[in-house]
């Protein structure tokens, strides 16, 4: 190999970007070459403007065990073609089979929410996320019904947890609300739209620490630091009330990590533990932690929903009895 190719490798190496094989999906021609990497080497695998189908896709899989990049300049224009596929599926999102269109929009938003946590101060992103969200949450308020199938297919999908774990914990939310009976649809599409957003504070964690077993101190405040990121990334550019900000800002009230730093940092870090937590906070909390504890992390496996019940148990039902009845109820009438 001569030396012009190892500067051309060098220079690629610090414009690419990796591409996740679900950004392929539902597109019929890439729009930009799409490379892997072999022996450290960054290898074509997919020409320009090349067709795109399934069979493809498994090939391409097979012969990149995953690994694809794209050229950062490039990038935006698969961004581009994912948020018009999230906008006509919005669009038509209650023409022909809702359920399987609920489907596709669940998993549509899952990836706008990658591309907002890529750039979240993107403007059009964010409303994009924020119309999207809305018109899915009109529809499962109208479909309790469904809310198991399409758990059930979500799962199947494998999203990153960091994506999931809001989107899932929104789903129980607004199913929980709902089933209350104590608040308007408007409502509970509204506390549907804050939980989905409320960990948009992720995108300035570096992504290697999603992977992380061992996180150092440092590793866990930056973690929970990320509601207050949040708010302050939604502050005056979402629809979103104080009242929802402020679930926002304390949905970590019981984190796990917390407890494991001495009591000056945790209230340094975050006021929750001197907030009291009305109702909507409270179960925004405690489907996240469900949520969270359904999915694999690199350190355990998923637990099962039985499993994820009997912890917030332990953690919720001297103090909130109540609210822990009408949680198991919940689950038992919507995904048993
Ligand atoms: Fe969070």
């Amino acid at each position: 190999m001569d030396s012009s190719h190892y500067l051309q490798q060098y220079k690629a190496g610090l414009e690419m970007v990796p591409l996740a094989l679900r950004e392929l999906f539902n597109i019929e021609y890439v729009p930009c070459d799409i490379y892997t990497l072999k022996k450290g080497l960054f290898e074509l695998i997919l020409k320009k403007e090349s067709p795109v189908d399934k069979k493809l896709l498994a090939q391409i899989l097979n012969n990149s065990s995953g690994s694809l990049y794209t050229l950062r300049v490039e990038h935006q224009k698969i961004i581009k073609k994912q948020q018009e596929l999230l906008r006509i599926a919005t669009r038509s999102l209650s023409m022909g089979n809702t359920i399987e269109n609920t489907k596709k929009q669940m998993s549509f938003l899952t990836l706008n929410m990658y591309y907002l946590y890529l750039d979240a101060l993107d403007n059009e992103t964010l409303n994009l996320q924020l119309q999207s969200a809305q018109a899915l949450a009109k529809l499962l308020v109208a479909m309790m019904h469904i809310h198991k199938e399409l758990y059930d297919d979500y799962i199947r999908q494998k999203h990153h947890y960091i994506l999931a774990q809001p989107v899932l914990s929104s789903l129980f939310l607004l199913g929980l609300l709902k089933n209350s009976k104590t608040y308007i649809d408007q409502d509970v599409e509204a506390f549907f739209l804050a939980s989905l957003l409320k960990d948009v504070g992720m995108s300035f964690i570096p992504t290697d620490k999603f992977e992380k077993n061992n996180l150092t101190d440092s590793d866990k405040k930056q973690f929970l630091r990320h509601p207050q990121i949040s708010l302050k990334i939604l502050t005056g550019r979402t629809p979103l009330r104080p009242h929802h900000l402020k679930i926002i800002e304390h949905h970590h009230a019981f984190s796990d990590l917390r407890s494991e730093l001495s009591p000056e940092l945790q209230i340094r870090l975050n006021p929750s533990n001197n907030v009291m937590l009305g109702f909507e906070t409270l179960t925004t909390i405690i489907m996240d932690i469900i949520a969270a504890m359904l999915s694999d992390r690199p350190y355990r496996g998923a637990c099962t929903l039985l499993e994820s019940l009997e912890f917030v148990k332990k953690i919720m039902f001297d103090q909130f009895p109540t609210e822990f009845k009408l949680i198991v109820q919940f689950f038992k009438k919507y995904y048993a």
